[in-house]
């Protein structure tokens, strides 16, 4: 190949750290990625702070369930910090807001989280639109098996709200899903 032929790939598009850019993000998509990463870390620091709250009051499974969310929530914000990059883009940082730590029950604290998953799968469906609007094929790809998980997610903690509801804080009942969450039984029943 001549240094001539060459030439002509030396200009390729580059995102704002240098990196070859395959195809530019559409400006409102890459801020509400950015956002969606936050949110991902605001769960974490939240379910960190839920852990706490659970250990102090000697629920040790309700606090390992937590502990390992948070951790998961924490890898969801990675996965997306990682995609970004991988798309030419810089991942932008932004402040968390200090984590709720004063509840008056569990359910509470269920409901709580219940609701947080519901506003992130929003905010994935949101992100899905805005990639279908600007043809960004790479990113609804990306968000496909992000949006199948997050909605198990869901139905887990409705699940885990479920049954602490049946529990109707009577101790014993919730020492006995207490028991189940540190043997790692979260799953809700499956038919199929
Ligand atoms: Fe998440």
């Amino acid at each position: 190949m001549t240094s001539t032929a060459n030439s002509s790939f030396l200009d390729l598009a580059t995102g704002p750290a240098g990196r070859a850019m395959a195809q530019p993000m559409d400006k409102s998509l890459l801020e509400a990625f950015q956002q969606h990463l936050t949110m991902e870390r605001n769960a974490s620091a939240s379910y960190f702070a839920h852990s706490i709250w659970f250990a102090e009051r000697e629920l040790r499974g309700f606090s390992k369930y937590f502990k390992e969310e948070s951790h998961n929530e924490q890898i969801h914000a990675a996965t997306f910090a990682d995609y970004l990059i991988s798309r030419g883009q810089t991942v932008i940082l932004q402040d968390l807001p200090v984590p709720r730590q004063s509840w008056t029950s569990v359910e509470e604290i269920m409901a709580f989280s219940f609701q947080l998953e519901v506003d992130v799968t929003s905010s994935l469906h949101q992100l899905y639109a805005m990639a279908e609007r600007s043809s960004d094929m790479r990113t609804t790809v990306f968000l496909d098996p992000t949006i199948d998980l997050q909605v198990q997610s869901e139905h887990e903690f409705a699940h885990l709200l479920g049954r602490v509801k049946l529990a109707d804080n009577q101790a014993s009942a919730m020492l006995i899903i207490d028991g189940e969450l540190t043997n790692g039984l979260h799953a809700p029943a499956k038919l199929a």
